[in-house]
């Protein structure tokens, strides 16, 4: 199974991938959690992207192509994928489309999660991620349950930046979908209701 998981910021992508890539038996591939692994180790790359992040704008999108591009070259991907976060812009699904093509290994599926802006904020400003293996929680949980590392909020969860992103995502990010629903790949489910609701929905939507 080869898929993409595409909403925006706070829809619960990085949530649902955890149990699809677990239901699907596929690697999770997360940009946002690439760029934030190098700013973590001090690499160029994460330098780089630390830049664009902070301020909600997205990461060029050479860059994030050739970051992805190698990403598809590890083993792992002959199971399948599940791309969180890639594409970002018609830019990067158009080179993603020729990648695949490239290697024989076109896309099965195209998963938008659908949710208002209120509740982004909400869910956003309530978000805490683990220093050491990036785990989600809210900001009820002392600490990571996974691995005991300290939980903080992201720089880009403060709300101003969190505007911008809802922005950025309406301008660049969201005519993704009308692509991938002319390529016939779309579908969409609700991201409201609890975390085992909606996995229940995109298992269903994604087995069609
Ligand atoms: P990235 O890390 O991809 O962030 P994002 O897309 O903005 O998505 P988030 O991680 O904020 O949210 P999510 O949808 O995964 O929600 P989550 O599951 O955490 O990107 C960060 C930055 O990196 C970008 O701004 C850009 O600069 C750069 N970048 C990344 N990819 C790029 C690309 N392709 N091109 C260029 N630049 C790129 O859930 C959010 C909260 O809601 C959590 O607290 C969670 O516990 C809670 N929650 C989840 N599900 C539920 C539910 N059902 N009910 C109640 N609460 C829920």
């Amino acid at each position: 199974m080869r898929f993409i998981l595409v909403g925006p910021p706070g829809a619960g992508k990085g949530t649902q991938a955890v149990h699809l890539a677990a239901h699907f038996g596929i690697p999770h591939i997360s940009t946002g959690d690439i760029f934030r692994l190098n700013l973590k180790n001090g690499t160029p790359l994460g330098l780089q992207a630390k830049g664009f992040m902070d301020k909600g704008e997205l990461v060029p999108d050479s860059v994030t192509n050739e970051m992805v591009a190698d990403r598809l070259t590890h083993p792992d991907v002959k199971a399948g994928f599940l791309l969180d976060g890639y594409p970002r812009t018609t830019a990067q699904a158009e080179f993603l489309k020729n990648a695949l093509a490239t290697m024989g290994s076109p896309l099965d599926a195209v998963l938008e999660m659908t949710i208002d802006n209120a509740e982004i904020v909400k869910r956003l400003s309530g978000r805490r991620t683990c220093r050491g293996c990036g785990k989600i929680y809210p900001t009820s949980q002392p600490s990571c349950d996974a691995c005991g590392g300290e939980l903080y909020q992201r720089d880009d969860d403060k709300e101003e930046v969190i505007q911008r992103r809802l922005e950025v995502y309406a301008e660049q990010t969201a005519p993704i979908v009308g692509f991938y629903r002319n390529e016939g790949l779309l579908r969409s489910i609700s991201a409201l209701g609890s975390v085992d609701e909606v996995a229940s929905h995109a298992i269903s939507a994604l087995s069609k």
